[in-house]
């Protein structure tokens, strides 16, 4: 695992977009995995700057998002597909019909759980997947278990989780219980895999992971580390608080 220790918040955001435009630039075509959460929206601002400065062309771009909560569709202001327009694809010449996020309200979440994997199989696989993480040390909505999925799965959220999502939802009773995944599976099939990390808040969990020499279900960042290609990108406060 690479460790870069970027000054603070923007200096994450603008080295993490950075390497994502050099990745774009090298392949038009490329298959990115995103994520959501407040820490990838400083990196997705610099991405839509440097798209309206420099010649950055997405439409032959594809994309796959980590995960949606079950019960929300893109027409919800929390979803991860809102999110996703918001934040990113409204602003650049991406087709949204290259841009793929897990159905929330599918009719058969099951069924929609094997298309999704099969959908990341048949276009490729993804070239490089940027990921978060919970202060609990889930990635995606892989929460700490006894069992982790490998493929994408329905999952139950945590009591921590759903208090750390609360803050993106009016009251507490409309923060979803249960979200859609991909598994730590899918996501170890990534390329290359860049994690952010940002504030002191991620201080203690990031060095967990750091010190980490064992993989373990109830740390599922772990399972990072059976990755050849995992960069961890952090800011001073999550590093030395
Ligand atoms: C949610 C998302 C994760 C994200 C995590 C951390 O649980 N499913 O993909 O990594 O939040 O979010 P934040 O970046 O807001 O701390």
């Amino acid at each position: 695992m690479k460790l870069i220790v970027e000054k603070d918040y923007e200096e994450m955001s603008k080295k993490a977009a950075g390497i994502l435009v050099e990745e774009i630039k090298n392949n038009p075509s490329i298959t990115l995995g995103l994520a959501t959460g407040s820490t990838p929206v400083g990196m997705y601002k610099e991405i839509i700057k440097r798209y309206k400065k420099e010649e950055l062309d997405f439409s032959n771009v594809k994309s796959v998002n980590l995960d949606e909560y079950v019960g929300l569709d893109g027409s919800s202001p929390s979803s991860y597909r809102y999110f996703m327009n918001e934040n990113l694809f409204d602003h650049i010449n991406i087709d949204k019909a290259n841009t793929h996020v897990p159905d929330g309200k599918a009719d058969d979440l099951e069924v929609s759980t094997k298309k999704y994997d099969k959908l990341i199989d048949d276009i490729g696989g993804v070239d490089i997947q940027i990921l978060g993480i919970g202060t609990n040390g889930h990635i995606a909505f892989n929460e700490p278990a006894g069992e982790l999925s490998v493929g994408t799965s329905v999952v139950d959220l945590t009591e921590n989780t759903i208090s750390d999502n609360a803050r993106f939802f009016d009251t507490m009773d409309e923060v979803p219980k249960t979200a859609i995944t991909m598994g730590i599976g899918s996501i170890l099939k990534a390329k290359k895999i860049i994690l952010l990390a940002s504030g002191e808040n991620k201080k203690e969990i990031i060095k967990r992971l750091l010190e980490s020499d064992t993989v373990s279900t109830e740390l599922p960042a772990s399972f990072l580390l059976l990755h050849p290609d995992v960069t961890v990108i952090v800011d001073e406060a999550a590093y030395k608080g």
